[in-house]
């Protein structure tokens, strides 16, 4: 990763959200008038429905990992996210806290989405599974054919523009092949219809840092490519 001279940082919506005072109540119908209907807003909507897959998620044992997690990890961040990133399974820290990459590879992510503007606020993070291996160890076919459906239906609801595989597993699992990460990365993909661009996974530049340089170019371009689609 380059310096981080973090130029165009965003305000987090977050934020920007706990800045702002909550919505008035709207005012009671007069008596014989119906009460006119509340505008429920998209984001809400959005929120509410995946509040209740995160509620299914936190029950699920679709599989074996449910023995021996401690929280599931179902995935946090904007509910209109221009660029989802996904990672492969909640690492020990994860699975103490029940949030996405919040560990040393976290710490990591959270640099590298600064140093192109990003908030965690911005973007929406989650993994292709919600409970983490034991030991770390790779998620197997069976674990992701069971956990697969849970990501299909968050991107169904958050519509990003892209998604950002992080890492070799993830990369290799959303696309369904055995292509190494050094050949997936640097070119746009199709995942149910949404373009997905593969980078190194953050845990794998802590090992590797020399690789910093090819994950800032991938951010750059994700960078370019969510202005390039909303502006
Ligand atoms: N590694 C991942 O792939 N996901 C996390 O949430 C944390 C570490």
């Amino acid at each position: 990763m380059r310096p981080p001279v973090c130029g165009r940082r965003r305000i987090p919506a977050g934020a920007v959200r706990q800045a702002l005072p909550p919505p008035a109540a709207p005012a009671p119908a007069p008596p014989g008038k119906r009460a006119a209907r509340t505008p429920v807003s998209l984001d809400a909507n959005v929120a509410a429905a995946l509040a209740t897959i995160e509620k299914t998620v936190s029950k699920c044992r679709r599989c074996l990992l449910a023995k021996t997690r401690t929280r599931t990890v179902f995935g946090a961040g904007s509910t209109r996210p221009p660029v989802i990133f996904i990672g492969e399974a909640p690492g020990a820290e994860e699975d103490r806290q029940g949030l996405p990459f919040v560990g040393r590879a976290g710490q990591l992510l959270t640099k590298m989405l600064a140093c192109v503007g990003f908030g965690r606020g911005d973007v929406y993070i989650t993994n292709v599974l919600k409970c983490r291996p034991p030991g770390n160890r790779d998620p197997q076919p069976q674990e992701v054919a069971c956990c697969e459906p849970y990501l299909l239906e968050q991107l169904a609801l958050l519509k990003p523009r892209l998604i950002c595989a992080l890492g070799r597993h993830a990369a290799q699992t959303l696309l369904k092949t055995d292509t190494g990460i050094n050949k997936l990365r640097g070119r746009l993909h199709d995942y149910h219809g949404i373009s997905l661009l593969p980078t190194f996974h953050p845990a794998y530049l802590l090992r590797n840092p020399a690789d910093k340089n090819k994950a800032w170019e991938d951010l750059k371009r994700i960078r370019l490519l969510v202005d390039e689609k909303t502006g």
